[in-house]
């Protein structure tokens, strides 16, 4: 076992990056955790912060038995900064650098690139557990109640890595994006933060599931490829995430198929078999399919706006700085250099949307992209569809066209249906309700909100999970309300 892989669990934060033997860092994070916790009960869960809540807490890196389960009060939580453990003699895997020693301190040349990619993805983090503090309240059951919490502390304990990459490595800048991080607000007026879908509302638990399924994937896809940096404290700690991310996509899709799997039980019990005689479906106090539909696209056409501009320079310059690689950059048959490459992009053409080839560099934002629609459809097909067929139902989710939608990039400029063909302004107006969720949706979807509090309870609309959390069975008393 290496060094590495040995935490320190005993001080106030437990790490396995040498804290101790470290006092300036140390000083830096301990005098950043305050405003940390303030933050947490400010704008992190609302209500519960006093409950006993049943969570997982990381506490090695071994793959095997790196966490273990206990009830804890959330504020007391044990974030910590955990690195995968080195890979000895490492290699930069791609861009100009590719075949030189992994880095272990920052490039000069690259100090200003490197820094606004971990602040960006820093900023990710706290967003979602603001977007999502009030949900607690409204929580289906204990079970998912607990979920919720477990994400929320395991992406604060993802601002935490990125906190402490910019606090070792950046000096007194990085100590002052590490206050930032805490300064801005998801869905502020004045002080947003940095991406547009960490400033929308995450409102009721359809939209939860939905997040979790389709823009923590993003973040999956997005720490894969940090992964990769030739930068090496950044890639040891995004491998050391993504054992995190796995349980937030679980969560989503999950989530979703119980959903579908509470509706279609309930469609077939009342001896409805067209999915779209939706006023039937409600009334039965389930979800209709074209609902969730409409939710699932609207969600995606926003997660798309985090991979960037169709060309971008930045993407190219990152790339060639052997900074961020593609997904899997290390298991992709190529020379890792792209220089004279192209990739097939979808651009607006005199009106038309059609694939063009662009340099492979300035599409990487693209390649990625395209990686993140191959992995949500295959999500969709595996844990969504498969429900649906096994019910007998007559119907399918979908993904709409990456043209479908969009506020940002090329595809800003029209109106497109699902399929990806244009409309006019008028056709927009009239048939956007058709593919995205009206008001009146989101009305029917908020009077399902209410809370489901006493252990193996669940709302009406969504299915007990298959399996609970630790071996333990659904009905589990995940959290302890009082106390
Ligand atoms: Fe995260
Ligand atoms: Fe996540």
């Amino acid at each position: 076992m290496s060094d590495a892989m040995n935490v320190d669990y005993d001080g106030l934060i437990p790490n396995n990056v040498g804290l101790n033997a470290d006092p300036r860092l140390r000083r830096a994070l301990e005098s950043w955790h305050p405003g940390y916790l303030d933050w947490w009960q400010a704008r992190g869960p609302e209500g519960f912060q006093k409950s006993l809540v049943y969570l997982r807490t990381a506490v090695g890196v071994d793959p095997e038995g790196w966490a273990k389960f206990g009830y804890v009060r959330m504020p007391e939580y044990r974030w910590g900064i955990l690195l995968a453990p080195a890979v000895e003699n490492r290699r930069i895997g791609f861009g100009a650098h590719k075949g030189e020693p992994a880095w272990q301190e920052v490039p000069g040349e690259y100090r200003a690139m490197l820094r606004r990619l971990i602040v960006v993805q820093g900023d990710t983090e706290p967003a979602s557990v603001e977007q999502q503090r009030h949900l607690g309240r409204t929580a289906p059951s204990l079970y998912d109640l607990r979920n919720l919490f477990q994400v929320n502390v395991e992406e604060a304990r993802h601002l935490w890595a990125m906190v402490y990459l910019l606090q070792k490595y950046f000096g007194r800048d990085g100590r002052e994006e590490a206050e930032d991080l805490l300064r801005r607000r998801s869905g502020d007026q004045d002080t947003p933060r940095l991406l547009g879908a960490f400033n929308e509302a995450t409102p009721d638990w359809l939209s939860f599931f939905m997040f979790t399924f389709f823009t923590d994937r993003d973040g999956k896809m997005q720490l894969h490829a940090l992964s990769q940096s030739g930068f090496d404290p950044l890639s040891r700690t995004c491998r050391f995430m993504l054992t995190e991310e796995a349980h937030h996509m679980f969560v989503g899709q999950s989530g979703i198929g119980r959903i579908i799997e509470r509706t279609c039980q309930a469609m077939r019990a009342a001896g409805i078999d067209d999915p779209d005689d939706v006023e039937r479906v409600r009334a039965l106090g389930v979800i209709d399919l074209p609902t969730m539909q409409n939710k699932a696209t609207l969600h995606f056409s926003l997660t798309l706006h985090l991979f960037g501009s169709e060309i971008s320079t930045n993407a190219a310059n990152a790339f060639n700085a052997s900074l961020k690689g593609r997904y899997r950059e290390d298991q992709i048959e190529d020379d890792h250099r792209l220089t004279g490459d192209t990739y097939p992009v979808w651009r607006l053409k005199h009106g038309q949307i059609m694939r063009e080839a662009v340099p492979a560099l300035s599409s990487l934002n693209m390649r990625l992209r395209d990686d993140y629609v191959a992995d949500a459809a295959s999500g969709i097909e595996r844990w969504w569809n498969r429900i649906i067929e096994r019910a007998g139902i007559a119907f399918r989710f979908r993904l709409p066209h990456v043209a479908f939608n969009r506020r940002i990039g090329e595809f800003a400029a029209i109106h497109a249906d699902l399929d990806g063909n244009p409309l006019s302004a008028e056709e927009w107006q009239r048939r956007q309700d058709e593919c995205l969720p009206s008001t009146e949706d989101n009305l029917f979807i908020e009077s399902l909100m209410r809370p489901v509090t006493e252990p193996g309870g669940f709302a009406s609309w969504i299915a007990p999970p298959r399996a609970g959390i630790d071996g333990l069975p659904g009905n589990f008393e995940y959290v302890k309300l009082a106390g």
